[in-house]
């Protein structure tokens, strides 16, 4: 079973399941997630599609009976979309709502944490023995960090007293196919948006922050390893590119893939004060050491090679959605 499987990086996994012959139980309440992401699989005689809620105990029961192993992926990740309240309650109760179920019927359980765990430790490259450093709650950002902290400790704690195999993947910075358009797909979906419709791209605070950012293929590749290897139970991973770039390199790189090398980029700086009481976090990259040497993981795609493919198919999904909105309209 997939849960969030509507979403960008479950729509990925499944597909790649389905590719490995894999029988898969998709579940989304499609709150964030697209249709259009699994519409090239939906049919597929080994996949079957649930719009449910990852918080309702009764229908995660129900739909995980049979299942091996659930990676569970469904997440409310920004809480500027909505509220703190959504995220904290939403990646807690949902977790859990899984977690019973594995209790259950006994299957592995392999979640999405996030590189947002490191918070604000200036110590880069994050190893998974590295502090996880928290801001104050009355700044909301880190209330996704802290939901996916309880969601490591829960998973561990369940296997203490109940035996059930986790599994928890600490992603860094997804890109790719499938990616949401929105800043909730991440900094590379708005700037290359931007770049097509030749507008500025904005840049939140000075831009010399970094990001790690990983294809997806690499993030379902880690997830697959994770699944499919005794050796990754009840550990936590890294799983993420180690090329770390600036927030304005990034932007000018995108710029220069989608308007060429001669066109000057538009680029805005927005000062954080513009979001209320914001911390960032100043640098971000992995150490994939571990993932490395227990599961054999190691990215593919370098940024550039994935970038150009993500441009391309953010084009035709811009051309669809356009479609759709006529359409509707
Ligand atoms: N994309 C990244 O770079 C990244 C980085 C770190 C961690 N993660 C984690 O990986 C997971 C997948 O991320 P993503 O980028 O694919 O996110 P996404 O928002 O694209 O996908 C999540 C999916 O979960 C669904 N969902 C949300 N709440 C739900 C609920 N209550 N019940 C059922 N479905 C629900 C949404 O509709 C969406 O389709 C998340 O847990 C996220 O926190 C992602």
């Amino acid at each position: 079973m997939v849960t969030g499987v509507a979403g960008f990086i479950g729509s990925n996994l499944a597909e790649a399941m389905l590719a490995r012959g894999y029988e898969v139980v998709g579940v989304d309440n499609l709150s964030q997630g697209d249709l259009l992401n699994i519409e090239s699989f939906r049919q597929h005689e080994r996949f079957c599609f649930h719009q449910a809620d990852v918080c309702d105990e009764a229908a995660m029961l129900e739909l995980s009976a049979g299942c091996d192993v659930v990676v569970h992926l469904a997440a409310y990740k920004i809480p500027r979309y909505s509220d703190a309240l959504d995220t904290l309650r939403v990646n807690a109760h949902g977790s859990e709502s899984i977690l019973k179920a594995a209790v259950a019927h006994k299957f592995k359980f392999v979640a999405a944490s996030t590189s947002d765990v490191y918070g604000k430790n200036p110590q880069v490259p994050f190893s998974e023995d590295s502090a996880l450093v928290m801001g104050n709650p009355d700044v909301r950002r880190w209330a996704y960090a802290i939901s996916k902290m309880f969601e490591e400790q829960m998973a561990f704690a369940y296997h203490e007293r109940y035996g059930v195999d986790v599994v928890m993947l600490r992603f860094f910075g997804g890109y790719g196919p499938n990616q949401n358009l929105t800043w909730w797909g991440g900094p590379q979906s708005v700037f290359i948006n931007k770049a097509l419709d030749d507008e500025t791209i904005p840049i939140h605070g000075d831009g010399q922050q970094t990001r790690s950012f990983t294809y997806v293929s690499d993030h379902v590749d880690g997830i697959l390893r994770a699944v499919e290897k005794p050796e990754a139970n009840n550990h936590y991973f890294n799983i993420g590119n180690t090329y770390e770039i600036t927030i304005l390199d990034l932007a000018r790189l995108i710029w220069r893939l989608v308007r060429g090398e001669d066109s000057v980029p538009k680029i805005e700086m927005i000062p954080y004060e513009s979001f209320g009481k914001y911390e960032d976090v100043r640098r971000r990259i992995p150490d994939i050491t571990k993932a490395q040497a227990l599961l054999g993981f190691q990215p593919q795609v370098d940024l550039e090679t994935g970038l150009r493919q993500t441009i391309l198919w953010q084009i035709e999904r811009r051309r669809l959605l356009a479609a759709r909105s006529a359409f509707v309209g």
